[in-house]
């Protein structure tokens, strides 16, 4: 198994230019199955859950080609339903279930299994449920597999999410694309990614409005087709480079990106003493001495994401004072303080929040990524702490990180990656 290597110490400073989303590019790549004609989609990061939702369209049928400046060209005007994706693929990541949300919108119908991805919680889709039960689908979860159908079409509905959820807007939203009459969603998740999906929908014919808001309403359209759409920046990994700059006392600059995205990243770096200075499409963060603790509360977006909440705490851990970590999204996603305490970090969990106690430093360690974020936080806690650090389980860093050895490498860091 393949594992990185990291000499810690060393300050990180330059540029890196930071990819497409992840979380963008599960949703536009399923939605392409709305439309009747090839899509061409831009600034697809190569990570490993885009190249599985590549093999799951390829086994589906569905014409896909792509470069290697992440240029995709997906024909969901070709595709023949013809049984489930295959349920191997379907099973290694969250965003899978996007397709029951495409192939329900555009053919009334849809098998899907339940999906993987990270061990952070319970993540039920109880919303997603609601949601295509409210346009007039049967849904049935049985045997590990969800099955949803709509003999008579799919017909607008008003639709409030009892929580706020990133995945049922989005499932939603697919859906009702193409559904006979107007769809409210109320209560809905307003993560740039939504903003990002409604456009995409809208360039190829669709009427989606006030996505970025909590109420997003869909005019279903006869049909959609194809188009070109660019997805945003990634702002998580945006935001591990800005608080491995901190943690590491550097200077980086993070370019490609929109900085009002990243305002609650930057507001809580400056609150530990880091200068954070926006200029156009690029943010540069710069840190001398130690960091001061700070608190932490994850929330739906625009609130502290909780994406960035385990690299956070890895920099909290060497910060001067107690930082609290209250992670509201999901129970079960401090796992990586395990890890971190193997290398030094003084945490007490009660319930939901974590009590950091800062340390000076950290000592470097064997450690164990056990979800994607969690590699994260192990590779801030590598970069800043004393000594060599080993870790494995980095395929989970893979699904969601493009280029990350050779991005930190170009920065200063000392690291390799040992297959
Ligand atoms: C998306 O997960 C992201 N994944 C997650 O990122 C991210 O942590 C999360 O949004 C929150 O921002 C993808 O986009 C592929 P939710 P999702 O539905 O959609 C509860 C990463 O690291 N809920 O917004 O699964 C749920 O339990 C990953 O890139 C229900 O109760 O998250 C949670 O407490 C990890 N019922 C809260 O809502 C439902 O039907 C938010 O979940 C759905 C969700």
């Amino acid at each position: 198994m393949a594992r990185l290597v990291i000499t810690g110490g060393k300050r990180l400073s330059g540029k890196v230019s930071i990819g497409g989303r992840k979380n963008s590019a599960v949703a536009v790549m399923p939605a392409t199955l709305l439309c009747q004609e090839p899509c061409t989609l831009e600034n697809i990061p190569d990570i490993e859950d885009v190249q599985v939702y590549r093999s799951i369209l390829k086994a589906m049928g569905v014409p896909i080609s792509h470069t290697s400046e992440g240029r995709y060209t997906i024909d969901g005007g070709a595709y023949v339903p013809d049984g489930p994706p295959p349920h191997d693929l379907v099973k290694k990541m969250r965003a899978s279930y996007y397709l029951l949300g495409a192939l329900l919108g555009r053919y009334g119908r849809a098998e899907v299994a339940l999906p993987g991805g990270c061990d952070i919680g319970q993540r039920p889709i109880d919303q997603h449920l609601k949601g295509f039960r409210a346009l007039g689908a049967e849904c049935e979860v049985e045997g590990g597999t969800v099955r949803a159908l709509a003999p008579s079409g799919l017909r607008g509905a008003n639709i409030y999410l009892d929580v706020v959820s990133v995945g049922a807007t989005i499932n939603i939203m697919l859906a009702a694309a193409l559904a006979q009459g107007t769809t409210v969603i109320e209560n809905a998740a307003k993560e740039p990614h939504i903003v990002d999906l409604a456009n995409f929908i809208n360039a190829a014919g669709g009427r989606v409005t006030g996505a970025g808001t909590d109420v997003i309403r869909v005019v279903g359209a006869e049909a959609l087709y194809g188009c070109n759409h660019a997805i945003i920046f990634d702002e998580i990994q945006a935001a591990t480079y800005m608080i491995a700059a901190v943690a590491t006392r550097g200077d980086v600059v993070v370019e490609n990106v929109i900085p009002k995205h990243l305002d609650p990243i930057s507001a809580k770096l400056q609150e530990t003493g880091a200068q954070v200075l926006e200029n156009g499409d690029s943010i540069r963060v710069i840190m001398d001495g130690r960091a001061k603790a700070a608190n932490i509360k994850t929330l739906p977006y625009p609130g502290f994401p909780t994406d960035a909440q385990q690299p956070m705490s890895a920099l909290l851990s060497v910060a001067e004072g107690t930082s609290y970590v209250s992670e509201t999204i999901w129970e079960g996603r401090f796992k990586h303080f395990e890890e971190l305490r193997r290398m030094g970090t003084d945490v007490r969990i009660e319930g939901r929040t974590a009590i950091i106690e800062g340390v000076e430093e950290l000592t470097g360690a064997s450690v164990r990524a056990t979800d994607l974020r969690a590699g994260a936080a192990l590779i801030v806690a590598g970069l800043l702490a004393h000594g060599d650090t080993e870790i494995t389980g980095i395929e989970h860093i893979d699904r969601g990180y493009e280029h990350t050895t050779e991005n930190l490498q170009a920065l200063g860091a000392q690291l390799r990656r040992v297959e």
